[in-house]
């Protein structure tokens, strides 16, 4: 099994420099926390609008929340204005995260239309301009995550990586896919792998990582200085210990999906919290075991109880053979 190495991001010492994702709608408070208690060595929050921190948007403080024990944390922030951006990060600086991380991955429409996100790296003079901006003006390492380019004609991941490190910026997630491929095909980890050899700030390798054999591979294929898990932690959010989700004991599993359950409608509210929490089901339930009328029957509960009973039962049916004794 290959180790990470720590390293040091501005004053923070890195210690695993295994990260959870920054996934919009999934990385909140509540599913952060878990990933955490289960391994999770860096943690991001969801992609913040630069608007709705000017707009001061309703669920902003909700959406910004983190507690003392997420340490390491940073805050990812997307905008297409560098004026924008800076007075996102240092309105976010106050709350003391490790690192604030720019966003130049996201392939959303309504993203990229108005020249954010993975619609910057079609401009790389403003990218240097956000990384210096915020570099100058605001005294946390400032860290960015990108894609390899808009299409397969325009992998432009090496020129903006260069300007990214030369602006100041103090560590690379790259998600190694284009703009325009979303998240089809795979992931190109050899490119990753360029990234890593050209620049000297840590490069963290993000993309396909879905098993712990991919652990691994990704850091065998890359010598990338960490890694990066996003869609992999929400169908095994025991990913972090570099488990399978089929040898994790179902009384260990019901355990984690109750605090998650209990973290969701303590944050969120018993109502919203238990709708919410419905999109995370597929962490502690694999729902193509359950037939049509069950699937129907988890996913309308609007009691918790209710859930809970639910999803006790399938994890005990997703384990082990009918006959055998639940163990609950
Ligand atoms: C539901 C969802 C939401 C996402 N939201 C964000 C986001 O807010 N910021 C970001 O940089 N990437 C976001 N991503 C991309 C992931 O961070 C990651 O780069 C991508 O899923 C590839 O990694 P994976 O194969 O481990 O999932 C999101 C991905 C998903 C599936």
């Amino acid at each position: 099994m290959k180790d990470l190495k720590p390293f040091q991001l501005g004053s923070t010492q890195l210690d695993n420099p295994f990260f959870l994702a920054p996934m919009d709608g999934f990385t909140d408070y509540p599913f952060r926390t878990i990933c955490k208690r289960l391994g999770a060595g860096v943690l991001v929050s969801e992609f913040i609008n630069g608007l709705d921190i000017e707009n001061q948007h309703p669920f902003l403080q909700q959406k910004i929340y983190f507690s003392e024990d997420e340490h390491p944390f940073g805050y990812q922030i997307f905008d297409d204005s560098p004026e924008r951006l800076l007075l996102a990060a240092q309105y976010l600086r106050e709350f003391n995260p490790d690192f604030i991380d720019i966003n130049f991955g996201c392939s959303a429409r309504n993203v990229t239309n108005r020249g954010a996100g993975a619609g910057l790296l079609r401009n790389p003079s403003k990218i240097a301009a956000i990384i210096s901006t915020l570099v100058k003006n605001v005294d946390l390492p400032i860290t960015a995550k990108i894609r390899l380019g808009w299409d397969n004609h325009n992998l432009n991941y090496l020129e903006v990586s260069h300007i990214i490190e030369s602006e100041g910026a103090q560590m690379i997630a790259v998600h190694a896919r284009t703009k325009v491929q979303g998240y089809s095909g795979k992931a190109d980890w050899d490119a990753i792998a360029r990234i890593q050899e050209a620049i000297s700030i840590p490069v963290i390798a993000n993309g396909d990582i879905r098993t712990p054999d991919d652990i691994d591979k990704v850091l065998q294929e890359t010598g990338s200085s960490g890694i990066m898990v996003g869609r992999g932690a929400l169908s095994n959010p025991w990913i972090f210990q570099r488990k399978y989700l089929e040898d994790i004991q179902p009384i260990e599993r019901y355990k984690v999906f109750q605090l998650h359950f209990e973290k969701m409608l303590s944050f969120y509210g018993k109502r919203i919290g238990l709708i919410l929490f419905r999109k995370h089901l597929h962490s502690y339930i694999n729902s193509e075991i359950l037939t049509r009328p069950q699937r129907i029957e988890l996913f309308t509960q609007t009691e918790s109880s209710g859930l809970e009973n639910l999803v006790k039962q399938y994890i005990y049916q997703n384990h082990f053979s009918p006959g055998l004794n639940s163990p609950f």
